[in-house]
């Protein structure tokens, strides 16, 4: 049984994909100039046994529902059978090649050689699956309806010379590039007129052309607007916040040197994470999921806290969660001395000052890895020292009743944290002196 997941799957699927395609390409051609494009019926042939040989790859395919893989013979079947087998039993069928051999009668609708084309339906998906994993989502959207608008123009253009005839005697190249001419024209409602249907069956066949143009149009024209919008999701939505921020601060007034904080804020916070709110992101997700992916997103304070290099896994998985990333802008106030110690901080990216209340003694910088504001939670006390942001601080938030419940868990780390702080504590005592 083959995994749905499986890379070999995945390969076999873009080669499907790839003779799709192929077939797209010169069955329509070979229709209408059999002579110009001779191998095809020997390549439907073949084409026709690949396509064979995957309808077998398919039953062995395990699909999965709700998230459990689907073994069952019967089930698959089924699933099958509601979904593609239909189209690529038609698309199997060598008609085109039994055709030629002679097999077939040559009265044969000409339009039943199409029926290969079936397996097109599936390129859209093999091709999905591949191409939104390597490049950005709305590009690939936008050249995958580039790619059907011109799979369908050249299928119609084979189709109006079928039709049409070649009433002015035009070589198979002119007559193909003089069709495509007119049925982009027609799809995109442009119409000149220079070439026009004579009699009723040309009549009823442009009439569906022109039917379809004007649908494909409306549709074209209403998707390429957010096609292009989408191509940087994030872009667009932080611009479309920032304009109803500035909208609003015009609104109330808020004075010049504010809004210039608040735009400054906001291109930190656009340079540094794209505009996403993590915290909302987590938001969302199921516990445990939130976990592994909250580990993942703060590996980085994780490996930069020296305090957390010995601190043991369980330790790291409790704390993960209970860290908010919080920004300070320049200047900022973080911990005001004398203050109430509600919460503690760990530095991910640039430096704070540790200032005595009056402000006039600096008594240590803390960079990166560092942490501050835990001896006010250790010792239960007011806070010692201000802290203010020097430039844009990236800093991890842990409230007071998830410090007591860790370091009441891990008294190892609460040791590692009391000396520091007692450390810490005596150096301010031995400036206040
Ligand atoms: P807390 O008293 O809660 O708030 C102020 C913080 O400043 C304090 O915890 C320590 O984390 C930090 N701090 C105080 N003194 C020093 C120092 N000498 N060196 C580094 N950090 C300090």
């Amino acid at each position: 049984m083959i995994q749905s997941e499986n890379p070999a799957k995945r390969y076999w699927n873009l080669f499907i994909a790839a003779l799709a395609i192929l077939n797209g390409i010169f069955v329509p051609l070979y229709i209408v100039y059999p002579g110009s494009v001779p191998f095809v019926p020997n390549l439907s042939l073949l084409v026709a046994l690949v396509f064979v040989i995957d309808i077998y790859l398919e039953f062995q395919t395990v699909y999965e529902h709700e998230g459990s893989p689907i073994t069952d013979l019967r089930l698959r079947t089924l699933k099958y059978l509601r979904g593609s087998l239909i189209t690529d039993f038609l698309a199997a069928l060598p008609l085109l090649f039994l055709r030629s051999s002679g097999f077939l009668p040559d009265s044969i609708p000409a339009i039943l050689f199409f029926l290969p084309l079936l397996k097109l339906l599936r390129v859209n998906k093999t091709l999905r699956d591949v191409g939104e994993a390597i490049i950005n989502p709305a590009i690939f959207r936008l050249a995958m309806l580039v790619f059907w608008i011109l799979t369908a123009a050249h299928l119609i253009a084979c189709l109006w010379i079928l039709v049409s005839g070649n009433p002015d005697g035009l070589a198979p190249t002119d007559r193909y590039i003089s069709s495509f001419y007119w049925t982009i024209t027609t799809l995109a409602t442009i119409g000149y007129g220079d070439i026009t249907p004579k009699g009723s069956t040309q009549m009823l066949f442009v009439i569906v052309i022109e039917l379809f143009g004007a649908a494909m149009y409306g549709l074209v024209i209403g998707n390429i607007a957010g096609l292009i919008a989408n191509i940087d999701v994030a872009k667009s939505q932080y611009r479309e916040k920032l304009d109803k921020i500035n909208s609003f601060l015009k609104y109330r007034n808020i004075p010049d040197h504010l809004k210039k904080k608040i735009n400054t804020y906001y291109g930190y916070l656009w340079d540094t994470r794209k505009g996403y709110d993590e915290l909302e992101f987590l938001h969302d997700l199921p516990v445990a999921l939130k976990e592994s992916v909250a580990l993942h997103l703060n590996k980085e304070i994780i490996e930069r806290v020296p305090l957390f290099e010995k601190a043991d896994a369980s330790l790291i998985r409790d704390i993960i969660l209970q860290l908010e990333p919080v920004v300070f802008t320049p200047g900022d106030y973080v911990v005001r001395a004398g203050e109430l110690g509600r919460d503690m901080f760990f530095i991910s990216k640039g430096s704070v000052l540790v200032l005595s209340a009056d402000e006039k003694t600096t008594y240590a910088t803390l960079n990166a890895g560092q942490f501050f504001g835990e001896i006010s939670l250790l010792l239960s006390m007011p806070r010692t020292a201000t802290i203010k942001a020097s430039g844009f601080c990236d800093l991890y938030r842990l409230v007071k009743d998830q410090f007591d419940v860790v370091v009441e868990q891990y008294p190892d780390f609460k040791q590692s944290i009391r000396i520091l702080a007692e450390k810490r504590r005596a150096e301010i005592q031995a400036h206040t002196k």
